[in-house]
């Protein structure tokens, strides 16, 4: 396997990010400085170090994407950009969006090849929180608030289950809802009377957008991220 290849998959970083480690003589294999990217490696006999770290193979990647809107959470498609061409060189088979957020939403999408977790956390049984950020064409009013708080009729056979709304201004408010029906935010907000006009994805279960990362781009989860969306 490439050494970049095998840094990214032991969770050292982006495929650019480990590129530069490894052309700044911070990664080592069998001891001896290793400058070249593209450098075969055994990942079962050769001994690599990052950092000054010892690297272990990791089964299953992880990344936080800030979907820029205009992407589809999809992997492939004949016409349109995907949220899996956004990674680039750290494209790998079997890799998927974790969820769906419509083309014009922006936010969180989590990109993994852990099948198991990936279900976990969409499953209608599991009930995960997903908060999000509406601006909204018209002033939000209390009605409204306690529609959404106890669940609306949005054209299915059951209401909605009872979401949680957080004010942020006369027309911004978060929405907190556990469930993943199609256009689901953008459809509460219409049966309450009103039209979402931006869509944001804040947060999936325990983990958060950071705020950091501009929209387009992405970064491996950390360790404490992967475990905690794991519980
Ligand atoms: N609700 C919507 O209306 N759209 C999304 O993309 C996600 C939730």
């Amino acid at each position: 396997m490439r050494l970049d290849k095998f840094l990214c998959a032991c969770g050292c970083g982006t495929r650019s990010e480990v590129k530069k480690d490894i052309r700044a003589g911070l990664v080592t294999v069998n001891g001896e400085k290793a400058l070249q990217p593209e450098r075969q490696i055994n990942e079962e006999k050769d001994c690599v170090c990052h950092r000054g770290k010892s690297c272990v193979y990791e089964k299953y990647v992880y990344y936080m994407l800030h979907k820029p809107a205009g992407v589809l959470s999809a992997t492939e498609d004949a016409r349109e950009r995907t949220a899996l061409d956004l990674l680039g060189e750290d494209r790998r088979e079997g890799i998927f969006p974790v969820g769906r957020l419509d083309k014009d939403a922006e936010g969180l999408l989590l990109l993994t090849d852990d099948g198991a977790l990936a279900h976990e956390l969409t499953s209608p049984a599991r009930h995960v929180e997903k908060e999000y950020e509406c601006l909204l064409a018209r002033p939000f009013d209390e009605t409204q608030r306690e529609k959404l708080e106890s669940g609306v009729d949005i054209g299915e056979k059951h209401l909605t289950r009872p979401a949680v709304v957080r004010i942020l201004g006369e027309k911004r408010i978060t929405l907190t809802v556990t469930e993943g029906r199609f256009h689901q935010v953008k459809r509460m907000l219409h049966a309450v009377g009103n039209e979402v006009v931006y869509l944001k994805r804040l947060r999936m279960g325990t983990l958060v957008l950071d705020e950091g990362l501009p929209a387009g781009s992405y970064r491996r989860l950390t360790a404490e991220e992967t475990e905690s969306l794991r519980k």
